[in-house]
């Protein structure tokens, strides 16, 4: 039996990298899954039957959870074709870099709402459910320079914060129905995301890096398995850095 037998776990922003990770150890731990993405396109179908391939159920969805009647209609679709919701990942993300000086209003909302305003639309979403089932795990998508700030990211740092403080809350709110709420804090993993940066900002993030090496998709992915799972029955309200020990 696996980790995750006979749980039902939504993963929003799980076409590709570390939300893709998820949902394939998710899988393979026995947990059906139900995805989110902006689009359902081939790549996003082949994860499906990625997926399917581990002998669960597993069905993707477009949706942008940015927007509070999308991701309150897809939750309850997925509610009426998987049965339950037992585990929340919150990790659709993007980022509009810059100094505050040259940021955008238009690059602050996006950032804030797509990182953050989604998960409090998922979380409103799927906790009516977890308190009737009197148990559930959400684990939010965070990142290190939510706790540490970095420059030339403030939009993207106050959402990350935002995500902890937001896991920490729900952790107290909603800790006596039986839910559970951490953050995970990655560090500098390899996905899409971190490709487009220069090799310079590489190299800086690398001598940080105690272990040196950039994180996975699937170092994350561990850690949110362990979350998800009744190995953390009495972990609530954290936030893990899954960073290789870098020191920011
Ligand atoms: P990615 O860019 O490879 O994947 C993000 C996914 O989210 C994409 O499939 C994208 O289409 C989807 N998405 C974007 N906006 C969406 C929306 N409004 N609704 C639904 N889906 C949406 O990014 P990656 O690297 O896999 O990051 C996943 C999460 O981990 C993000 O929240 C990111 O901020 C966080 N993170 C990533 C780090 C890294 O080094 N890659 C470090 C720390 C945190």
């Amino acid at each position: 039996m696996g980790l995750l037998t006979g749980k039902t776990a939504v993963v929003t922003g799980a076409a590709r990298g570390i939300g893709k990770a998820i949902a394939l150890k998710y899988a393979s731990e026995g947990a059906n899954i139900a995805f989110t993405d902006l689009i359902i396109d081939e790549n996003a179908e082949n994860t499906v039957k990625e997926l399917e391939a581990f002998g669960v159920k597993a069905k993707g969805y477009a949706s942008n959870a940015a927007v509070f009647e999308e991701a309150a209609r897809v939750v309850a679709e997925i509610h009426k074709d998987f049965g339950s919701i037992d585990i929340l990942v919150n990790n659709a993300g993007i980022t509009r870099d810059g100094l505050m000086m040259r940021m955008s209003e238009q690059q602050w909302d996006m950032v804030i709402n797509v990182n953050l305003k989604s998960a409090f639309n998922f979380i409103h979403a799927c906790t009516p459910i977890m308190m009737r089932q009197k148990q559930g795990s959400i684990i939010n998508m965070a990142s290190v320079v939510g706790v540490h700030g970095n420059a030339g990211q403030a939009n993207y740092a106050a959402s990350k914060a935002g995500m902890i403080a937001l896991a920490k809350s729900i952790a107290q709110e909603l800790g006596s129905r039986g839910i559970r709420a951490n953050a995970i804090a990655p560090g500098f993993i390899m996905t899409d995301m971190t490709a487009s940066l220069s090799e310079e900002v590489k190299t800086e993030w690398a001598k940080k890096i105690p272990l040196r090496r950039g994180g996975t998709p699937q170092d994350v992915a561990d850690v949110a398995t362990f979350l998800a799972s009744d190995l953390s029955s009495y972990v609530s309200g954290q936030v893990i850095q899954v960073d290789g020990g870098m020191n920011m």
